[in-house]
């Protein structure tokens, strides 16, 4: 726990005395492109609490809805949205970032009508970018904005990265289970957010993961939402809840998505459930993809 207030502190430290680093918070209410792009991130304070089961079976969801949906696989350490689809594609962001590949080569299509952007241990390396390499970058993932959703997979924890992410999608979707320390540590990740962005009325969501049951995962929700409202002044709203399903662990081993295993088994049943809640709640205003790429890199040195 010591560790994450101190990690925390870092980095609002870090942001606040920087004197190039982010002097100017993202402004949610400008205008965006008539085509639509929702961006949503799915993040955690702990590692191992569902993100990236949550992400790809989401967008399993969504394209069942009719949607073109696009999974980005943006975890520093540990990509696997790939592994957990079976696939080994031969390239990731890395190749995009140094010019070797365009965004369209590198994204496959899976069997599941989604299509994946695989992600990389190097992709840390985008703070370190060159102007040009990142101007390239930017320009290169404006083409994704044909997707009707992009689903951004993050690590977990607070980096700046994951930050900057957070803040420029139209929905920040949090995601806890019902352990102590992963609750405490997804209320870190919602008190960074609060502090580094205090003007911004953000759709923070909040995703409670192997629930015993409905009530189970209400008094979680309840628990943190009042909180943050009480402490951080923060609104977040409760999204929904997952059971803990073994479906699921059979689907990780099987590297395939539980959705695809049984749609009707309890976690697909309430997934189902969290994307129709989505769609349903308002879309906020944001830049669309490209807003959110130059704000995400512009911000760094
Ligand atoms: N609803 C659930 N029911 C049962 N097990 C789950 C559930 N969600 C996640 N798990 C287990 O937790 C592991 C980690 O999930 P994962 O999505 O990879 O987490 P993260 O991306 O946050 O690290 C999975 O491999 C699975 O075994
Ligand atoms: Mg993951």
């Amino acid at each position: 726990m010591e560790d994450q207030a101190e990690k925390l502190r870092e980095i609002v430290n870090r942001k606040k005395d920087s004197p190039s680093g982010s002097p100017e918070k993202p402004s949610r209410i400008v205008s965006r492109d008539s085509k639509k792009t929702r961006i949503i991130t799915v993040t955690s304070g702990k590692g191992g609490v569902g993100k990236t089961n949550l992400s790809v079976n989401m967008a399993l969801a969504y394209a069942r809805l009719g949607k073109k949906v696009v999974v980005m696989d943006a975890d520093l350490g540990l990509a696997n949205v790939n592994v957990m689809l079976n696939m080994v594609p031969k390239y990731n962001l890395y190749h995009v970032i140094k010019k070797q590949k365009t965004i369209r080569e590198i994204l496959v299509d899976t069997d599941y009508g989604i299509s994946i952007v695989a992600g990389a241990s190097g992709f840390s390396q985008i703070a370190n970018m060159a102007e040009n390499e990142r101007q390239n970058f930017i320009n290169e993932l404006d083409t994704l904005s044909n997707a009707d959703i992009i689903i951004i997979d993050t690590s977990a924890g607070v980096s700046s990265n994951v930050l900057d992410f957070i803040a420029a999608a139209d929905d920040a979707v949090i995601i806890t289970t019902p352990e102590p320390t992963a609750i405490t540590d997804a209320y870190g990740i919602i008190k960074i957010i609060a502090t580094e962005y205090d003007d911004l009325n953000m759709g923070l969501k909040l995703v409670v993961n192997r629930a015993k049951g409905a009530v189970d995962a209400k008094k979680v929700a309840d628990r943190m939402i009042t909180i943050a409202g009480q402490f951080l002044n923060l609104k977040v709203d409760y999204l929904g809840f997952i059971y803990d399903d073994v479906v699921v662990s059979h689907a990780v081993l099987r590297q395939k998505p539980f959705m695809v295993i049984d749609p009707r088994c309890k976690a697909s049943l309430c997934v189902q459930h969290i994307v129709e809640r989505l769609e349903k709640s308002e879309l906020r205003k944001s830049e669309g993809l490209g807003g959110m790429m130059r704000k995400l890199f512009g911000r760094s040195k």
